[in-house]
C-alpha cells in the first residue's frame, strides 16, 4: 500500500472513530465533562496517567478530604481518557468550537497555566526577538515576563491617570495613535482592559489605531470574560474590535483557578505561529478537570449569563448604595465612565474607599479579615476592592455591609494611615536602556537597595495588588521610585517579584 492509501485509510478511520466518540458539537452539550461521564459510564480503564487512577480501587487519597472524590474521578488523561491515542474524536477541539462560538471569536484556545501562559504566548506570537510592540504601561506581571521570554523590544505608551482617585485607567486611542506614529516599525499593540478597578478602556478606538497602522491590537482582559455573556455589563473586547483577546475564566465565570481562555479574530494574528507558540507553553498533560470547567463555564453562562451576572450587578448595586451610607467611607462611582481612559465601568469591581476613616486600604483588609475572617481582592494604599461575582448570594453582601459599618465604628483599632505621598506616575516613569531579556537573563549584581538608584533594573518589581510592575527590567531606577518602593513595604503593601523581597538588596545589570 503506498503512502497516499495508507493517509487515506487512516482519516476515513479518523472519521469513522470520530462519528462513534463520546462527544456532540450542540452548543447544549459539554464535550470535555460529557466525554468524562462516558469514559466512566463505560467502566474504561486506562494504564497510564495520572497515577491516581482517578480515585478508584482502595486507597484513600489525603487530599479528597477537602477535593472530595469528584476532583480525582474527573482528572482523566486528556489523551487516552477524555479523548483517544490520536485525538480522532476531537473533544478539546470541539469544545474550543463552541466557545469560540460563544464569544464571537474564529478561534479560541484553552490555558490551564492562567491567563499568564496565554498572555506570553500573545507576545510569543505577534513579534519576534527584538521587534517592537507598542504595550500600555499598566500591564499585569505576566505582560512584563512576556518580554522576557519573548525578547520583544517594548515601547511603553502611558494609560490616562486618575488623580482624583489615584489608579490609572486605559489608554486613549489618540496617545497610542502618536505613539505608533512615532513607531512606525512596532508589530502589535497591546492594552489591559479592564482594569483592576473595572474600568475598560475605549478598545473600539484602540483597535481602529492599531488597524489603521496595519497591526492587531491585543488585549489582556483577563477581568472581562463575563462581558461576553450579559448585556449588562460593558462590550467584550472581541465585540469591541481586538484581534486577540485572553480571558480568566476564573475571575468571572465558573472555571478553576488557573483556567484562561485567548480568543482571536480577522486576519492580522498567524494563527499557525499562535498554535505552535501554544504547543511550545501548555503542559503536556494538561488537566482535563480544568478544562472541562472552562468548557461547562461556557455552557452555563451561554444558558444562564444574562441571569446568574445580572444578578452580580443588582447585588453589587445594592452595596454600593448601602456603602454610601456608612460613614468614613466613599464609593469609587459608577460615573467614573464616561471620561478620559475609561469608557465604561463594571459595577462588580466595588473599590471602597477608607482615606475619610483616616487608614489605609492595607490595614482595612487586614481588620475586615482578622475581625470579620472577610478577605477583600484587592487592597491599595487608600481603599479596598470586593469583586462581587455570580455566586454571591444575598446572605454574602449582608455580611460584607455589617462588616464594613463596623470597620466605620471601630476605626481606631485598625492602624492609622502614615502621611504617604504618593507620587504621579510621570514622576516615577524611568527610560528603558536594555531589552528586559538582555537586562533579567544576562549578568548581574547585587547592590544594597539604596545604592540602585542609577543602576538599570534586572528584575521587575511588583507590588501586589495590583500587580502591576513598577520597575521593570531593563529600565534604569530613579531615586523616587527607590523611596516610592520602601514606603509601600513600609505601609504593609506586598511586593513580589524582586529577588530580595524584603528590598534590602536590588539586583541590577552587572
Ligand atoms: C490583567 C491581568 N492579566 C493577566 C493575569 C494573570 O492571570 P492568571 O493569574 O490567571 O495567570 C492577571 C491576574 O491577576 C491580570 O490581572
Amino acid at each position: 500500500m503506498d503512502v497516499d492509501e495508507l493517509r487515506l485509510r487512516n482519516e476515513a478511520k479518523a472519521d469513522e472513530e470520530r462519528e462513534r466518540g463520546p462527544m456532540s458539537s450542540d452548543p447544549r452539550s459539554a464535550p470535555v465533562g460529557d466525554a468524562i461521564e462516558d469514559f466512566h459510564s463505560r467502566d474504561a480503564l486506562a494504564f497510564g496517567i495520572p497515577a491516581h487512577r482517578f480515585g478508584t480501587g482502595s486507597v484513600e487519597f489525603d487530599a479528597a478530604r477537602w477535593t472530595g472524590a469528584g476532583a480525582f474521578r474527573a482528572d482523566i488523561g486528556m489523551n487516552n481518557g477524555v479523548d483517544n491515542r490520536h485525538q480522532s474524536w476531537q473533544v478539546e477541539p470541539t469544545a474550543m468550537e463552541l466557545f469560540a462560538e460563544a464569544v464571537g471569536a474564529d478561534q479560541t484556545l484553552f490555558s490551564t497555566n492562567g491567563s499568564t501562559l496565554n498572555v506570553h504566548v500573545a507576545f510569543l506570537t505577534v513579534a519576534r526577538p527584538g521587534e517592537t510592540v507598542v504595550m500600555a504601561r499598566n500591564g499585569h506581571k505576566s505582560a512584563f515576563s512576556a518580554l522576557v521570554l519573548s525578547g520583544v523590544n517594548p515601547v511603553y505608551v502611558d494609560p490616562v491617570y486618575d488623580e482624583r482617585w489615584q489608579v490609572a485607567h486605559g489608554v486613549e486611542p489618540t496617545e497610542l495613535d502618536r505613539v505608533l506614529a512615532e513607531h512606525p516599525e512596532a508589530k502589535a499593540a497591546v492594552a489591559f482592559t479592564p482594569t483592576y478597578y473595572g474600568i475598560s478602556a475605549d478598545v473600539a478606538g484602540l483597535a481602529d489605531s492599531a488597524h489603521r497602522h496595519g497591526i492587531p491590537l491585543v488585549t489582556d482582559d483577563a477581568w472581562g470574560l463575563d462581558y461576553s455573556f450579559s448585556s449588562r455589563l460593558p462590550s467584550s473586547a472581541l465585540e469591541s474590535g481586538a484581534d486577540l483577546a485572553i480571558g480568566s475564566v476564573h475571575k468571572t465565570l465558573s472555571g478553576f483557578g488557573q483556567t484562561s481562555v485567548l480568543s482571536t479574530q480577522g486576519d492580522l494574528i498567524d494563527t499557525m505561529r499562535l498554535e505552535l507558540v501554544f504547543e511550545l507553553e501548555q503542559s503536556t498533560s494538561a488537566s482535563a478537570l480544568l478544562i472541562s470547567s472552562i468548557d461547562a463555564a461556557r455552557r452555563q453562562f451561554q444558558r444562564e449569563g444574562e441571569e446568574l451576572l445580572g444578578g452580580a450587578i443588582d447585588r453589587a448595586r445594592r452595596l454600593r448604595d448601602a456603602v454610601a451610607e456608612i460613614p468614613g467611607l466613599e464609593l469609587m462611582p459608577e460615573s467614573i465612565a464616561p471620561g478620559p481612559g475609561a469608557k465604561a465601568m463594571d459595577p462588580t469591581h466595588v473599590s471602597v474607599d477608607v482615606v475619610g476613616l483616616g487608614i489605609t486600604g492595607f490595614s482595612a483588609a487586614d481588620w475586615l479579615r482578622e475581625h470579620r475572617r472577610i478577605h477583600v481582592e484587592l487592597a491599595d494604599h487608600r481603599r479596598v476592592m470586593a469583586l462581587i461575582s455570580f455566586a454571591d448570594g444575598d446572605d454574602n453582601i449582608d455580611r460584607l455591609i455589617a462588616a464594613l459599618r463596623d470597620l466605620s465604628e471601630h476605626r481606631g483599632e485598625a492602624d492609622r494611615a502614615p502621611d504617604f505621598q504618593v507620587p504621579l506616575p510621570a514622576e516615577l516613569r524611568m527610560p528603558t536602556e536594555m531589552l528586559p531579556r538582555d537586562a533579567f537573563l544576562g549578568p548581574t549584581a547585587e547592590v544594597p537597595w539604596r545604592q540602585a538608584a542609577g543602576r538599570i533594573s534586572a528584575e521587575m518589581i511588583c507590588p501586589y495588588p495590583p500587580g502591576i510592575p513598577i520597575v521593570a527590567p531593563g529600565e534604569r531606577l530613579s531615586a523616587e521610585v527607590v523611596g516610592y518602593l520602601e514606603q509601600t513595604v513600609a505601609m504593609g503593601g506586598k511586593v513580589e517579584g524582586a529577588g530580595d523581597e524584603s528590598l534590602e538588596t536590588f539586583r541590577v545589570v552587572a
